[in-house]
């Protein structure tokens, strides 16, 4: 008998605790059509990785002439994809680039789109301002269930839901670059940020095929809040004659594992990312003169050809 009891209060245990959890699931949104607007470096490569794991997606950004490098770029960012990923068959590979160019289309009017969206995720030029007013503009438009969110680095996502009228459906979604390559998304929670809102965030996070975690609304999140004092002690470190860069970059690569060494990733990364404007009262962030004179020289990184290191 008491084998019976205790069993059966078990039973209803787990019964309800599934059941909890299913009712947990089900306030839960399911996101099937994102818009992004920006379509940039991050804003294409989030398109493209919503895209292939079958959400419908709408890219916007000012200009069809800038939505036609964008698609171009995805479409060759595909191909690469599908070389690696159906190397032995190709035929599969072709019908995956054509399922993901089918779920993705392309505007230059973020207000007429935004009506059937469940997730907006911006990846705007970083300005408070541009972003603050493309967020109200939006607001006005989008439906009551569809959840707001910023890739930006720098800005504090709490600024931005502030621009709306739904803070608690807003969150920081914050991509790496490259997007199609890169796992890590970091889910950012304001203190208004509903926790429905947020496991809906983690939910697409995975369902794009990424790892996500989470973090409070802290500049600079967990990776930049990390990377960039090392980074920037590397520079200094270099400024005051004490290693060349090339010894540096060897040394954290043989020394401490990672793949790139500290000034070959900012060459990557690009020179002109306003690192001090994370927590521009703390050393850790300061600028330092040589990085301000290379971005004064142009010399950007990768991009122009020229930073720490030549790329000509
Ligand atoms: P990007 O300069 O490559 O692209 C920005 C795009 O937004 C451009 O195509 C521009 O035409 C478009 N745009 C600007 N204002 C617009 C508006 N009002 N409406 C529609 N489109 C508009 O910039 P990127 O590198 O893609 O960065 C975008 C965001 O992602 C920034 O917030 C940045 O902080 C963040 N981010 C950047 C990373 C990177 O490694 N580049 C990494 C993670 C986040």
């Amino acid at each position: 008998m008491a084998f019976a009891t205790r069993h059966f209060v078990r039973a209803a245990a787990s019964s309800s605790a599934a059941a909890a959890a299913a009712t947990a699931a089900a306030k839960k949104l399911v996101v099937k059509h994102v818009t992004v607007i920006g379509g940039g470096l991050m804003g294409a490569g989030i398109a493209q990785v919503a895209a292939a794991s079958g959400h419908t997606v709408v890219l916007v950004d000012q200009s069809d002439e800038i939505l036609k490098k964008s698609t171009k770029g995805i479409e060759e960012s595909l191909k690469r994809v599908t070389k690696k990923k159906f190397a032995d068959k190709p035929e599969a590979g072709a019908e995956f680039i054509e399922k993901t160019l089918k779920n993705l289309s392309t505007s230059t009017d973020a207000v007429a789109v935004v009506h059937s969206t469940d997730l907006v995720i911006e990846a705007i030029v970083e300005n408070q301002e541009i972003k603050n007013e493309l967020f109200k503009r939006l607001d006005k438009f989008a439906p009551e269930h569809t959840i707001f969110a910023s890739n930006t680095s720098s800005l504090q996502i709490t600024q931005l839901a502030n621009s709306t009228t739904r803070q608690d459906r807003f969150g920081g979604l914050h991509f790496f670059n490259p997007v199609p390559m890169m796992k890590l998304v970091e889910v950012i929670k304001t203190p208004m940020t509903s926790q429905k809102t947020f496991e809906s965030l983690v939910d697409f996070s995975k369902a794009v095929g990424k790892s996500p975690v989470s973090c409070k609304d802290t500049p600079g999140f967990i990776v930049n809040r990390l990377l960039v004092p090392y980074m920037m002690e590397a520079v200094r470190l270099f400024e005051r004659g004490d290693a060349s860069k090339e010894d540096i970059d060897v040394a954290m690569k043989l020394g401490a594992g990672y793949p790139m060494g500290p000034f070959e990733l900012l060459d990557y990364v690009g020179l002109d990312t306003r690192w001090h404007s994370l927590e521009p009262n703390n050393p850790l962030f300061a600028p330092s003169p040589l990085l301000n004179k290379l971005v004064e020289e142009k010399k950007l990184g990768k991009k122009t050809g020229e930073g720490f290191y030549k790329y000509k």
